[in-house]
């Protein structure tokens, strides 16, 4: 059993990280909040659930967010749950991506969350056990044409994950990756708009050809997808550990 109770959530400014920031709020956890504008949901937390809020304000690929993020946990009492998440990366076809497309998204969606990961696993380690869950996504089941950088980055994360998973379940340490479908929040907007314009479309005619792929035949919720999260950034998850699961209305069947 965890004592402490503080999680960091990184991309906790809206969507699935905001949602599961209140889910853990919910759940008693004090909260080190981040993202590139993070203060008007930590106000709002702070607010609605009365657990204290630290705001550490950049972007996931700065190399310096790390150490803050875990000094603000320490004073917090140290990490035992933390959420890797950030912004999705441009939408391309694979043959119009740059090498500085490819840098640039590896800094955001692989380098910047490990590194993140190695500065706050030993706060865990001390109080005798932890969780981490990134928010990946179903195409690193079933990759998707039109978003290679998603595609090829988020598999990488998940399976630098999987080995941490093998090499620090000996010391209670529980990583997994919670991959959603099709959830409705700004960036399925925005997607949306992406592939609207790409294959010169309506809006409502991309979503309608979406929802018919789905079998549930509706997109997910952020507060659906983070009340999956917290049970697996929580003591509630005992034995769940190296694993990617789809919050996805069973769009993706193949392991
Ligand atoms: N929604 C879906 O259906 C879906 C499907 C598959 C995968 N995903 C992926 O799931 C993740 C979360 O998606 P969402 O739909 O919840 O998106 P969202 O509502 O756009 O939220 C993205 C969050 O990440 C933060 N952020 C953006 N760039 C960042 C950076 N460089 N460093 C740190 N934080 C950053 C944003 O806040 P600031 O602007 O304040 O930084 C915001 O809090 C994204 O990576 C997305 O691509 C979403």
């Amino acid at each position: 059993m965890m004592e402490s109770k503080v999680a960091i959530v990184t991309g906790g400014s809206s969507g699935m990280g905001l949602a599961t920031a209140q889910e853990l709020a919910r759940r008693g956890y004090d909260l080190v909040l981040s993202s590139r504008k993070p203060e008007a949901a930590a106000d709002q937390i702070r607010s609605s659930f009365g657990v204290r809020v630290e705001v550490v304000a950049g972007s996931i690929a700065e190399p310096d967010l790390a150490e803050r993020l875990s000094a603000a946990a320490e004073g917090l009492g140290g990490a035992t749950a933390l959420l890797l998440n950030h912004g999705g990366p441009p939408v391309k076809p694979i043959m119009t991506l740059t090498d500085e497309d490819w840098s640039g998204a590896f800094e955001m969606m692989v380098t910047g969350p490990l590194r993140v990961m190695r500065m706050v696993v030993p706060q865990m380690q001390a109080a005798g056990g932890g969780r981490v869950l990134a928010i990946s996504s179903f195409t690193v089941k079933q990759p998707f044409a039109g978003i290679g950088l998603s595609n090829a980055l988020r598999a990488a994360l998940v399976n630098a994950l999987k080995t941490a998973a093998l090499e620090l379940g000996p010391q209670g340490i529980l990583l997994n990756a919670l991959g959603p479908g099709y959830v409705e929040t700004n960036r399925i907007r925005e997607w949306n708009e992406s592939y609207a314009r790409q294959q010169n479309a309506g809006i409502e005619d991309i979503r309608d050809r979406t929802l018919a792929t789905i079998p549930l035949r509706r997109y997910g919720t952020p507060e659906g997808y983070a009340r999956l999260a917290g049970f697996l950034l929580s003591d509630d998850n005992d034995y769940v550990s190296g694993q990617q699961i789809l919050y996805d209305g069973g769009l993706v069947v193949a392991n």
